[in-house]
């Protein structure tokens, strides 16, 4: 039998479940071939930095957060000879196929490299789960328990001193962290990216749950921009690999406005990367490993440029391009849903 050598990278930012992925692609390796990890991302390809992964090297490491291969966000693609690298070092490893593990970032890069000839599989990573044709992403489900218990604690706090409170939850131009996490922890407004609305909008909501309950907790996505204040939050100075900026402060900004027009004291808090850290939940573990194996299983079968997918209960696989030509957002129905329990 051919011995196959396997390459693993995970990229983008970190997600709860990465390890449960790198574990379940060793797991399901023969034990004739090989894998190795490359580290943080493709910077580590572009290097010809790896380490060996073999099951001893993979025990116990689902219940750990983060990656063992550490990431980043480097794109070959806007690096000069970054992508001549990659194809280099592909070839002085002799490596069989790459199973890279990211989000619409990592995977349009290895979309690329698919059409350049690398043999690639895909398993779709992130918090913020907007990829596209799968039902879940590995990561979201920790992020909005994460979210939902931060959500819980405000609301005791924000009783009791009579106050608005503002959460702003990470998910990029995706509001699904927001929506879930609010929705399960009775968040009194949810603003997301999907459905802007207006201050004048916002305020009436808040002026009418201050007047009968006294106090209110908002669960704001980092990404939600007021209705004509397109450019009001996100740091355009620093612009990553992949062209995004770095979001943050729209609870901050808009906690002053309301404080400053409804005269109710209000606070803001920023999850942030509280949402990413940690250990994943059961959930997590278990998708990771799913497509862990079921990746491996793509590669043992020469299936290349697919990625790993979730439909209903079971795990599919899809062209890489149909994951990441669009994103995927949070449809009308279920922010409807989510606003029969506002205010
Ligand atoms: O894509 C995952 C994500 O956590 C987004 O929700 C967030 O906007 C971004 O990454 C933050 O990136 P960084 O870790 O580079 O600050």
């Amino acid at each position: 039998m051919i011995e196959l050598k396997i390459a693993i990278l995970t990229g983008g930012g970190d997600c709860p479940g990465l390890n449960a992925v790198i574990r379940g692609i060793v797991k399901a390796k023969r034990s004739e071939d090989s894998v190795i990890g490359f580290k943080r991302g493709w910077e580590g390809v572009i290097n010809d930095d790896y380490v060996n992964l073999t099951e001893d090297d993979v025990e116990g490491i689902h219940l750990l957060g983060g990656t063992i291969l550490g990431t980043s966000r480097t794109n070959p693609f806007s690096i000069a000879d970054g992508s001549k690298k990659v194809a280099d070092n592909f070839e002085k490893e002799k490596i069989d196929a790459l199973i890279a593990i990211g989000g619409d970032d990592t995977l349009s890069v290895a979309t690329k490299f698919c059409g350049l000839g690398l043999k690639i599989v895909g398993v779709p990573k992130t918090i913020d789960n907007d990829v596209s044709n799968t039902d879940y992403t590995f990561g979201f489900h920790t992020a909005v328990n994460v979210g939902a218990d931060a959500i819980d604690r405000l609301q005791s706090t924000a009783k009791s001193h009579g106050r608005i409170m503002l959460v702003e939850l990470m998910g990029r131009d995706a509001g699904w962290i927001t929506l879930e996490a609010g929705l399960a922890a009775g968040a009194h407004l949810i603003l997301i990216p999907e459905f802007p609305r207006t201050i004048e909008e916002i305020i009436e909501i808040l002026v009418k749950r201050m007047k009968v309950k006294g106090y209110a907790v908002v669960a704001v996505a980092e990404g939600f921009k007021p209705t004509n204040l397109e450019n009001v939050v996100g740091d355009k100075s620093t612009i990553d690999p992949f062209g995004h900026i770095k979001l943050g402060g729209i609870a901050h900004y808009l906690s002053e406005i309301i404080e400053q027009k409804t005269g109710y004291e209000t606070r803001s808090v920023v999850l942030g990367h509280l949402l990413r850290g940690g250990t994943p939940t059961a959930f997590d573990r278990i998708l990771g490993t799913r497509y862990g194996v079921e990746a491996m299983k793509l590669v043992q079968k020469c299936d290349f440029g697919r990625m790993v997918a979730l439909s209903g209960n079971d795990i599919i696989s899809i062209p890489i391009e149909y994951g990441v030509a669009t994103k995927k957002l949070v449809p009308f129905d279920y922010y409807k849903l989510a606003e029969m329990f506002f205010g």
